[in-house]
């Protein structure tokens, strides 16, 4: 099997190799800590072994699970979740889907729905619209059990349900996906009897997408978590401490990029010129902003699609300022084939490229984009990826993982927490009137009230 390469060279003339290498001992020591559960946040490292050490059994059971969801002649599963909870399954799902999918005639896959990751009254009523007209299931899912957002869409969802298809059916298509013992998501369980997933007390939500927060939604929308989990393994072993740092992907990445950082670069984008992987940056955003960025470090996590956002944010990447550098995903080959006809008017002056498949002008774009901004000085780290399919997708997705915990380590952060998460939600509850935060209601009303008699 090819394995993803990254390729630090265009690293080398802002930062010298010999910098980066000078950081191999502690970058592989830090994928031992993490091996061995010796580092900051151990009691968090659950997700380090996990695509080698899911047993047949396991998968058997979240293929069972999806089976009998999908037996009940769905069209969609509404997932129900928030960062960690939702954004691996979004990754894989739109990575490997149709572009087209909900317009495809054939489909034969349920396609997959969003709630909980916004607190959007229209988003949820527009939801509503669409589920009042097809069959669907939901897959809830929250480690915590009490996240607010996801909170608020199940109870609506879950009462919608119901309302189509009465109770009893309806806890035939509910999924939940949290912790062992704790939150209400739990207690729920207890209670409705649904079909239910342990999410491991080791693994954060966003180290999760290999448990079956996202193996049980990408299974009922037909994925092949088998191959998903495989690449995924096979990547365990290509970034484990016994393999050299020059062999090693993550320990390679960990290192260019903190020794970037220490360069006065502080913000890393993240360029894709295949745009199914939006969703896969917008996950490696959540991995590495809520991993990195504490105790004032961390780099700043941005991601841009090419060539769209060539035509918008590529003049700030060519000309601004001189804080980013740019990783560009690259995927060597993809599933269509697809060329540039000829054209006898030739009105469009296509015609020097007609006969031309639309992926070597997309290979092309990437290789003037990357000497462009090289040239424009932006460091260029690149990984590539064989292909476009479950099991390339398991190896990027676990490769980033140890990566981030790896380059957390060099940091000096721990990167399995995120304190500052809970500042928000301790507004939003007093602001609300939440029992427990009078205290906090009383202290920020009366900020706010301070704040409105400055203004007036
Ligand atoms: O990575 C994380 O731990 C977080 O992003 C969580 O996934 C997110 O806050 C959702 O939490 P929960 O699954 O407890 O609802």
């Amino acid at each position: 099997m090819d394995m993803l390469k990254v390729d630090i060279r265009k690293v080398y003339e802002f930062v010298p190799k010999a910098d980066i290498y000078d950081l191999s001992a502690k970058a592989v020591n830090s994928a031992g800590a993490l091996e061995k559960k010796t580092g900051k946040g151990n009691d968090f490292l659950g997700w380090v072994k996990l695509p080698s050490s899911i047993t047949e059994d396991e998968i058997k059971k979240i293929e069972a699970s999806a089976q009998k969801i999908r037996q009940q002649k769905i069209d969609a599963v509404v997932v129900i979740g928030i960062g960690g909870s939702y954004l691996g399954t979004r990754a894989v799902a739109e990575a490997l889907s149709h572009s087209f999918l909900p317009m495809l005639k054939d489909r034969k896959d349920p396609l997959i729905l969003y709630a909980g990751q916004n607190i959007g009254e229209d988003y949820l009523t527009e939801l509503l619209e669409i589920l009042n007209t097809i069959n669907y299931a939901i897959v809830v899912i929250s480690k915590s059990g009490t996240t607010t957002e996801p909170a608020i869409a199940f109870r609506i969802l879950k009462n919608h349900l119901e309302g189509r298809v009465g109770k009893a059916a309806a806890k035939d298509l509910i999924i939940a996906i949290t912790d062992a013992n704790r939150g209400a998501l739990r207690t729920a369980v207890k209670t409705e009897k649904y079909d239910n997933y342990i999410i491991p007390d080791d693994v954060g939500g966003r180290y999760s997408v290999l448990t079956p927060v996202g193996l049980v939604p990408l299974a009922i929308a037909g994925f092949n978590i088998r191959e998903f989990i495989k690449g995924a393994a096979h990547m365990e072993k290509a970034c484990a401490s016994s393999v050299p740092f020059e062999k090693n992907p993550a320990c390679i990445y960990a290192a260019a990029r903190n020794m970037l950082y220490r360069s006065g670069r502080k913000i890393e984008i993240l360029a894709n010129f295949e745009n199914k992987l939006h969703y896969l940056a917008e996950w490696w955003k959540q991995l590495y902003g809520e991993s990195e960025g504490k105790k004032n470090r961390g780099i700043f996590p941005a991601s841009v699609d090419f060539s769209a956002d060539l035509h918008s944010m590529g003049q700030y990447i060519q000309q601004g300022e001189r804080d980013i550098f740019e990783t560009v995903l690259s995927v060597e080959r993809v599933n269509n084939e697809l060329r540039i006809p000829e054209d006898r008017d030739n009105l469009d002056e296509l015609n020097y490229i007609a006969g031309r498949r639309i992926d070597e002008v997309n290979k092309q774009a990437e290789l003037g984009t990357m000497l462009a901004h090289f040239d424009g000085n932006v460091p260029n780290i690149r990984i590539e990826i064989p292909e476009l399919n479950a099991y390339y997708m398991g190896q990027l997705m676990y490769f980033f993982e140890k990566a981030c915990g790896i380059s957390g380590y060099l940091m000096g952060v721990n990167p399995f927490d995120q304190p500052g998460v809970e500042d928000y939600k301790t507004n939003m509850f007093a602001l609300l009137d939440k029992p427990g935060f009078e205290k906090q209601s009383k202290a920020i009303k009366a900020r706010i009230k301070s704040l409105n008699e400055e203004q007036n």
